[in-house]
Order: C-alpha cells, then structure tokens, then sequence
C-alpha cells in the first residue's frame, strides 16, 4: 500500500478547473519529485493535500485512511508537513521561537521538545549558530532551513516541500539537496516540488512530470534523462 496517495483529485478554484484528475503515489521511505512548468498545478496538488485546497472530487489517503475531507490542522496531526514555496518565516520571531512553533500543533512535551530540537540541529548546524536571530535578519537560504526544521520537529511521516531550491545561490542548493537526502534517510518520506531538474532527478526515485493540471509522466529519473519528448514537451520554457 502506498503512504500517500491521490486517486482522481479534481481541484478547483472558482470556476477554473485546476487539478484535472492527478493520480499520484508515494511509497513509504520514498523521495518522489513532481515537477513542471509554472502554473502546472503543482503547488494545487500539495495544497489539495493539505486541505488548503479541498478536492472536489476524487480521494487523498493516508496509508489508506481519507483525509480528503479532514481539516488542515487534522491532516498535519496524522504526520503530513507542507513547507510552502513562501517559507513564512516569522520575522519578529526568533530561530527558536519558530521552530518552537512547529511542535504546538501536535502536542510536544517539554522534554521531548528539546530532543527533537537536537535532531533537527544536527540536520541544521547552521541553525544552531542562529537560535536567537530573528527571522528578519537571516538570509534566504537560512529561512528555507528554519522552514524546513519546523516542519521537521514535529516528526512528519511524509513532508511535502515546495520548491526548496528557489532563489538560492549553487551551493546552498547542493547543501540543501544533501540535507534532503539526509532527512530522508533518517526515515522521513518526502514529496518534492522543483524547478531544478538536476536536484529532483538527484534526490528521486521516481518523478511525476505535470502540466495542465494533469500527470503527463511518470518514472525513474534514468526514464525522464532518456526522455527527451517529455523534456520538451512540458519542462523548457
Ligand atoms: N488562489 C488562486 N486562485 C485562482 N487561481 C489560482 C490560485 N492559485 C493558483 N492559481 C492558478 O492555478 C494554476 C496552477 O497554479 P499552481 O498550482 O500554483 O502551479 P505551479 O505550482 O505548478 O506553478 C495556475 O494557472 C494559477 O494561475
Ligand atoms: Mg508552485
């Protein structure tokens, strides 16, 4: 059985039919890309997920159980964590205080806390340096690293990150793929949104292409390298 799963998801915004029936699958332990050109629907797709964006037809499941009419704060105490492409790192908050925020909505012990901050540390050493900046004064690849921690102190089963990557300089794109990888590695089953191909074909074992609103693809990363109908079709510009 999948971890996650989106069976015939329609999803709508007014009138305009966004998600055209997206079927997708992400297996426990799994790093799985969803990529595509802007505007495809992939951010529709993660905020479907999440209840932000409520399906109107069609199902999303959770090894098996249907979150697909839960409310947000439901779906993220069954272990689903977003990281959205805005990071929404509170600016007046501190490092620790918004990671801090990560643990309230599923209910953390003050003992447990600190070792979930510990392991998140570890992933973050540059973090620990910072507890006690204000998310003003970090830099962009420092908020996706707070964005990310918070997701991560609360122990998601599966998170859903969108594009990660996303203004950052090439070598904190090469330092947050790696800690991707590490993060996954730990345990933690993640479903990726991201524009830089290499970084998605890298970290995945499988990849969705979408466009459309509809799931134009899907396969290894060695099957899109080999691809280059597809490539063109719904991934240069
Ligand atoms: N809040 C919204 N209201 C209306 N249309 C939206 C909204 N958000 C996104 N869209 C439209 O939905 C489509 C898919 O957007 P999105 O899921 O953000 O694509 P992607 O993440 O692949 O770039 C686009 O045509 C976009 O303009
Ligand atoms: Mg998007």
């Amino acid at each position: 059985m999948a971890l996650l799963e989106l069976e015939d998801v329609h999803t709508y915004y007014g009138e305009a039919h966004i998600l055209q029936g997206v079927s997708l699958a992400v297996g426990e332990g799994e790093v799985v890309s969803l990529i595509g050109r802007n505007g495809a629907g992939k951010t529709t797709t993660l905020r479907s997920v999440m209840g932000l964006a409520r399906p109107a037809r069609g199902r999303v499941r959770l090894r098996g159980e249907d979150l697909t009419r839960l409310p947000t704060h439901e779906i993220v105490r069954r272990g689903i964590a977003w990281i959205p492409e805005e990071r929404r790192v509170l600016p007046n908050l501190t490092v620790l205080e918004n990671l801090k925020l990560g643990m309230l909505g599923v209910g953390t012990s003050e003992a447990e806390a600190g070792s979930r901050l510990e392991d998140v540390f570890r992933h973050f050493p540059r973090l620990r340096e910072r507890v006690d900046h204000r998310g003003q004064f970090l830099s962009g690849g420092e908020q996706q690293m707070v964005a990310i921690a918070r997701a991560l102190v609360a122990r998601p089963t599966v998170m859903l990150v969108d594009e990660p990557t996303e203004g950052l300089a090439p070598m904190l794109v090469q330092n947050l793929t790696e800690i991707l990888a590490a993060i996954n590695r730990g345990g933690t089953t993640i479903l990726l949104v991201e524009q830089t191909l290499e970084v998605a074909l890298a970290l995945s074992r499988r990849v969705y292409v979408m466009d459309q609103g509809r799931i134009q693809f899907q396969g290894t990363p060695d099957e899109l390298r080999k691809d280059p109908t597809i490539q063109q079709r719904f991934l240069e510009v």
